[in-house]
């Protein structure tokens, strides 16, 4: 009974599941994989070959979105709308391309990849609901495939693996924690030598002043070097003069 339920469900759902899902551009490395707002998806190569008339679709859904998105759901209509994520929908269709777009096999030399969020032009405007909208905030989100057929859905990927974006907060304290760090060594530094000058100043002072006053410093030092000298002289001289 079982088997036969499972072999029936693709059957009721009337749609194929392809693969694989949709996977983040990790090679060749690129420079601004993931920012605050976008992120950049491998285009679907040879996966909806077998539904050449096919217009394919990417479903961007937050938490909520993996589960409420239904296949039958139309592109264009308020229910899958961009300006409407996440607040009054939880999933949206944008980027849609004809298998043209995606040919079989990817040529070598290119870089194909999609980079979900990067139209600002039409974020806010109502009469254009598959815009390809910067992302509202730093995820995670999912994203699948959707392959539609007119407007009958055939086939879909699975969703990807959660998606997060970055956060400004974090990198931007992490770059001011480095400067505020490298910027205290700095003045650190600074300080403890102007500091050491001071000291070294001082101690010279006191050396070279003694308890006399430091006004012309030259014949006083002068002066005390000729006392100490007649002094130790004179001390010298005794034991001498005594024996
Ligand atoms: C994508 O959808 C828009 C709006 O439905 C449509 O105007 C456009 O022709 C479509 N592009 C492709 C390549 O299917």
């Amino acid at each position: 009974m079982l088997p036969l339920l499972l072999l029936l469900l693709p059957a009721v759902h009337g749609i194929d599941r392809v693969g694989p899902e949709p996977t983040l551009t990790l090679d060749p490395p690129l420079e601004g994989l993931v920012t605050a707002s976008t992120f950049v998806l491998n285009q679907p190569h040879c996966v909806f070959e077998n539904y050449s008339n096919a217009v394919v679709w990417l479903v961007v859904a937050n938490n909520m979105g993996t589960s409420g998105f239904n296949n039958s759901m139309k592109p264009g209509t308020p229910e899958t709308a961009f300006q409407g994520f996440p607040d009054k929908v939880s999933a949206y269709m944008t980027l849609n391309a004809t298998l043209g777009s995606y040919p079989c096999p990817k040529p070598s030399q290119d870089i194909t990849v999609l980079r979900v969020g990067s139209e600002t032009s039409c974020a806010k405007d109502a009469t254009r609901p598959t815009c390809n909208g910067p992302l509202p905030g730093p995820g995670p989100y999912w994203v699948k495939f959707l392959a539609l057929e007119g407007s009958v859905p055939v086939a879909e990927t699975d969703w990807s693996v959660p998606i997060m974006l970055r956060t400004a907060k974090p990198s931007s304290s992490i770059s001011t924690g480095s400067g505020q760090s490298a910027g205290m060594i700095v003045i650190t530094t600074i300080l403890s030598i102007l500091f050491a000058i001071l000291l070294a100043g001082l101690v010279a002072m006191l050396v070279f002043c003694g308890s006399d006053s430091c006004g012309s410093s030259t014949f006083s030092k002068s002066d005390s070097v000729t006392v100490r000298r007649y002094n130790t002289h004179h001390v010298y001289d005794q034991p001498a003069a005594r024996l």
